[in-house]
């Protein structure tokens, strides 16, 4: 069978199981199982699919039709400017969490070297981002999963950055390292009815630490802004991703723990989604 046979088939098949862009999941798949770029199938589509090629083709097929993500799937996912490894022990990087990086860099002059703390770093795409873009700076990421930091530790020799940040793997309420003048976090933030209805693709796949933020949904949240308030310097800056619905809440806790508001900014649907603050 050549590239185009194969696409075909690949595309049919999960259509008819009910996979959202079936065309692109397909292309993608391939060009995974012939380890070769996407646009190097469309130059050579005539070219024709070997056993082994086939076989791996067909096992990520069947991952796919299981509902896992794409992105586990090919084991990597693009964020910001760069590409990272991720697996099942990371939640795969959003969009929207691009608005912390966005929003980080405004505050940050490039020629500036701070202390910054990453809680909660995942597969290290926030902190590896802002490392990248502001090469003086240096960080500490935390994460209570040592699988996700072992990920976040792949993704910074991977970007060169082994050096410049130190990965602890501990409980956000446990940590005790003072003094840092920028503190970032995309904690899990959804309540339990709403992570009852997330869609198969995430319940099923992405890890659960990961996601729920407990009954309410502030539980990891609430320890955070609670735990800056202890770690930055006076006039440190706290960025923090949230929730649909959390503003509110969010921006009392903050001020009862004395920060002072500078920002909020809305995400590509223009929901209320990074809260800048700073610790009077
Ligand atoms: C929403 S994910 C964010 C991952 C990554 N920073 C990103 O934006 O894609 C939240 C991360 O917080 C970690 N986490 C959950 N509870 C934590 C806690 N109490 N202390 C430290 N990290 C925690 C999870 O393991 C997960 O990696």
């Amino acid at each position: 069978m050549n590239y185009i046979e194969i696409l075909k088939k690949g595309e049919n098949f999960l259509k008819n199981n009910n996979v959202k862009n079936a065309r692109l999941d397909t292309e993608l798949i391939l060009s995974k199982a012939i380890n070769r770029k996407r646009e190097e199938i469309l130059l050579n589509i005539n070219k024709k699919i070997n056993n082994k090629e086939l076989i791996k083709f067909r096992t990520y097929l069947l991952r796919r039709i299981e509902k896992e993500p794409i992105a586990y799937i090919l084991g990597f996912k693009h964020f910001w400017n760069y590409k990272f490894f991720i697996n099942k022990s990371v939640l795969i990087p959003r969009p929207d969490t691009e608005l912390v990086i966005e929003e980080t860099l405004k505050l940050l002059p490039n020629n500036k070297s701070i202390k910054i703390l990453d809680i909660g770093t995942g597969s290290g795409c926030i902190v590896i981002s802002i490392l990248k873009e502001r090469p003086k700076c240096i960080a500490t990421a935390i994460d209570i999963s040592r699988k996700a930091l072992n990920v976040a530790k792949n993704n910074a020799k991977l970007h060169q950055l082994e050096n410049k940040i130190n990965f602890i793997n501990i409980d956000i309420d446990k940590y005790k390292s003072y003094n840092y003048d920028l503190i970032i976090s995309n904690p899990p933030y959804i309540n339990s009815i709403d992570y009852n209805r997330l869609d198969n693709d995430i319940k099923f796949h992405e890890p659960k630490v990961a996601l729920s933020g407990g009954f309410d949904g502030f539980r990891v949240l609430k320890k955070v802004i609670t735990k800056s308030k202890k770690l930055l310097k006076i006039k440190g800056k706290l960025i923090l991703e949230i929730g649909y619905k959390q503003k509110s809440r969010t921006l009392k806790i903050l001020i009862e723990n004395g920060f002072y508001i500078n920002k909020i900014s809305k995400d590509f649907s223009g929901i209320d989604r990074c809260i800048i603050s700073t610790k009077l």
